[in-house]
């Protein structure tokens, strides 16, 4: 594991989008896994600025996020898809048929699951994985609990999660329940992981995962184990290691 020190997020940022740029410049159809939330806008909004310089060509890439609420589809503003077009693939040159989310709205939840595993299984896998982290240790979706759950799942949020998502909603009531997430064998098999954490809410959870047990407790935690994993965390998430 390594950890690249930022000074705050903006810097944070550029690291981030510093790797992954490297990767599309070193394999112009690389599969990459994307992640919602704030953390990685700064990300998406750096790349974005080296797009309109010329200097990334996103017209290969292949991307895979790790999750979406259920119930929620384009229309919905808060759907992890609209995030996606809004922050990132309405501002490049990506090949939409080429970018991939959970469907929220299957009603089928096992269909969907097994659909998700499939497209991941059929791109060969994911060269770099862009994560953020839950304020309680979860990574995509995948929330703390008795085990780690392989493959992609229906889960049922924490009401930790959804206190810390509710931010985003006009309502309490409107935050979604359940998610379906890419699960911890589809993150894990990644080639390479890289993990942005900003501010303080999130000093915890990076002491938890990284400087304690591996365990489904903290899900994150799992990343300790990954043969090419990056934390790029700004001073602030890591004032509690
Ligand atoms: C959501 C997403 C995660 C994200 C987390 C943290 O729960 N499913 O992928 O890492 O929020 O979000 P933020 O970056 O806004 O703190």
């Amino acid at each position: 594991m390594k950890i690249i020190r930022a000074r705050d997020y903006d810097h944070m940022s550029r690291q981030a989008a510093n790797i992954i740029s490297a990767q599309v410049i070193l394999k112009p159809d690389c599969v990459l896994g994307l992640a919602t939330g704030s953390s990685p806008i700064g990300t998406y909004k750096q790349l974005i600025e080296w797009y309109n310089k010329g200097d990334i060509d996103f017209s290969r890439v292949r991307t895979v996020n790790l999750d979406e609420y259920v119930g929620l589809d384009y229309s919905n503003e808060q759907s992890y898809i609209y995030f996606m077009r809004n922050n990132f693939f309405d501002h490049v040159n990506i090949d939409l048929t080429n970018t991939n989310v959970p469907c929220g709205t299957n009603p089928d939840a096992a269909a969907e699951c097994a659909r998700y595993d499939y497209i991941i299984k059929e791109l060969g896998g994911i060269d770099l994985q862009l994560l953020g982290i839950g304020p309680n240790g979860h990574i995509g979706f995948n929330e703390p609990g008795d085990s780690f759950i392989k493959g992609t799942h229906k889960v049922a949020l924490h009401e930790s999660t959804i206190q810390a998502n509710k931010r985003f909603f006009e309502r309490e009531e409107d935050v979604p329940k359940f998610a379906f997430t890419m699960g911890i064998v589809d993150i894990m098999q990644a080639e390479r992981v890289v993990m942005v954490a900003s501010g303080e809410n999130k000093a915890e959870a990076v002491r938890n995962a990284f400087f304690g047990p591996v365990t489904p407790r903290v899900p994150g935690s799992i990343l300790q184990l990954h043969k090419n994993f990056t934390l790029v965390a700004d001073e602030a998430a890591l004032s509690k290691i």
